[in-house]
């Protein structure tokens, strides 16, 4: 880069470098690249065939299997050998890893990856650029930059908006706080009332809201009841006229309302609060609004469904993670302002790294705007499937997924053996295999039982968690893949697993209650 009134002397190219010796033939260089290509290759076939291979998501492998195999390994003693590390790859990781690619993992918010991600993940590690600085990333930081403004575009954030990328929710909605944790210590008198104020805010975000929150609220130094938890509808959305109340009460009580955390894509009932309303009442009442849309994101794209996110244009702050709804690999994820000077109060100057002679120098550093110092140029895959793929298609792959939990929930809605809970506006469906007579007694432990079986048996992979202090289970779809008979399949094999639960317990032939 030419600083300004800076003259540049072209000074003599150095020589080719020399082939690699041995002693660096692992060394990425010049002289290594052929031995670069080959490797990769290699890995990239066994990863290949290992997915081509998958019939069902899972082994079903337990800690105590797989433990000494990694515990007796020599970390001390290579094998100097690719073909022979990826062997004993395949035996301690490969085989038994959990593959999200598979369409019966069904689980968690993990997504099947885009290969155009994939690519770039394989170019990002490679020139391995650091995101702090420009002169660690050159032309990263600006690819960066654009694809924030390209979301910050899709959310609607306005003209002074900004952002950053991160490495996931958790990190982004923990960023959203601290910034809002700073506006609101600066309106309380700043520096010199910091403890007192401290003490006196308050985070409100609904009883389905992520818990990433409250950790951020601990890390952050709040009270330990800093974050209330602010009811919900029948259908799991933040009640508006408890939050308009909540707010009342907190001004009543002297403690000042630092954020409203709205969720666009709650992680168990994906379901939306209602982000107009929202937005209305902490306009009214001056309160920082943060929309944590780490799973709805994917709406901002989808060509048929992104009315479900009016309202987020909004927020003063929101929390988007590619790595669920994008399709992108572990980890994507960005945080987004609506003003980007709040951004300075991540922002220290190092004389070493980025002087605050760069900033009238008009050098663009990404570390200025981050929590994280060396960061990796995941913005890099998004950039790929957007000028491989384009939006378009990322979102029509959500929008699928979202049409398949209609249908599931419309299954389970029309099946006696399970009561479902809340219709999702994402892509969950939540639920409970529910036994007639004397087993209902069992209910909690049946559905438990069931979800390690199957678990155990690696045919499905399904998550749990208690709704009003009962046991459900629940299928989290990112699988375009995934049809309605693989939903049907893995229900009756859920209703097989429970029933001969209750069936066995009820006959009191089950001494141990859960294996
Ligand atoms: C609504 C919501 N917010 C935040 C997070 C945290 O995201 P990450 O796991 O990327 O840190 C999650 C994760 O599931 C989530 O569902």
């Amino acid at each position: 880069m030419k600083l300004p009134g800076a003259t540049v002397q072209a000074l003599p190219t150095a020589a080719v470098p020399a082939p690699a010796t041995a002693d660096r033939a692992h060394l990425f260089t010049a002289g290594s690249v052929a031995h670069y290509r080959r490797v990769l290759a290699d890995g990239i076939d066994r990863v290949a065939e290992r997915v081509a291979a998958t019939d069902r998501p899972f082994t079903g492998v337990t800690p105590q299997d797989l433990a000494p195999r990694i515990a007796g390994i020599d970390l001390d003693r290579p094998l100097g050998d690719t073909g022979a590390a990826l062997d004993e790859l395949q035996d301690v990781y490969l085989r038994d890893a959990v593959y999200f690619h598979h369409p019966r993992y069904l689980a968690h918010l993990n997504c099947p990856v885009v290969i155009p991600a994939l690519l770039g993940e394989a170019v990002l590690s490679a020139v391995n650029s650091s995101m702090d600085t420009w002169d660690q990333s050159a032309g990263g930081t600006l690819i960066e930059r654009r694809l924030i403004d390209w979301t910050v575009d899709r959310v609607g954030l306005g003209p002074a908006a900004d952002g950053v990328f991160t490495s996931g929710g958790t990190q982004s909605n923990l960023q959203a706080m601290l910034l809002a944790r700073e506006e609101a210590v600066a309106a309380d008198g700043g520096a010199a009332a910091r403890p007192e104020a401290l003490s006196r805010l308050r985070v409100l975000t609904s009883a389905a809201g992520h818990f990433s929150v409250q950790k951020a609220a601990k890390l952050l130094g709040l009270a330990a009841d800093a974050v209330v938890a602010v009811g919900t509808d029948a259908d799991r959305r933040m009640r508006t006229d408890e939050l308009a109340r909540e707010i009342d009460r907190c001004r009543r009580e002297g403690l000042r309302v630092m954020a409203v955390v709205a969720t666009a894509g709650t992680t168990d009932f994906g379901t939306i609060d209602p982000l107009p309303q929202i937005a209305d009442i902490c306009a009214a009442a001056g309160v920082w609004l943060h929309v944590d849309a780490a799973y709805g994101c994917g709406l901002l794209v989808s060509p048929t469904r992104r009315h479900l996110l009016d309202g987020i244009e909004r927020a003063d702050s929101v929390t988007v993670d590619y790595h669920k709804s994008f399709f992108q690999p572990v980890s994507s994820s960005a945080l987004l302002v609506r003003d980007r000077r709040v951004l300075r109060h991540a922002t220290w100057h190092a004389d070493y790294l980025n002087p605050a002679r760069a900033v009238e120098q008009r050098i663009p550093n990404q570390v200025d705007k981050s929590i994280q110092t060396t960061r990796r140029f995941d913005a890099l895959k998004l950039w790929l499937t957007l000028r491989i793929m384009g939006p378009d298609a990322v979102g029509a792959l959500f929008d699928e997924v979202i049409d398949r939990a209609a249908a599931a929930w419309q299954l389970l809605t029309e099946d006696p053996r399970f009561e479902v809970v809340t219709r999702s506006q994402l892509s969950t469906v939540v639920f409970r295999y529910l036994p007639s007579g004397p087993g209902r007694a069992l209910v909690d432990e049946a559905n438990l039982y069931a979800r390690e079986a199957l678990a155990a048996s690696g045919a499905a992979l399904v998550a749990g968690t208690t709704v009003d202090g009962a046991h459900h289970l629940k299928f989290t779809l990112l699988n375009p893949e995934t049809t309605v008979d693989d939903i049907a399949h893995v229900l009756d094999l859920i209703a097989e697993h429970a029933g001969w639960y209750v069936r066995t317990r009820t006959a009191g032939e089950l001494s141990c209650p859960i294996r």
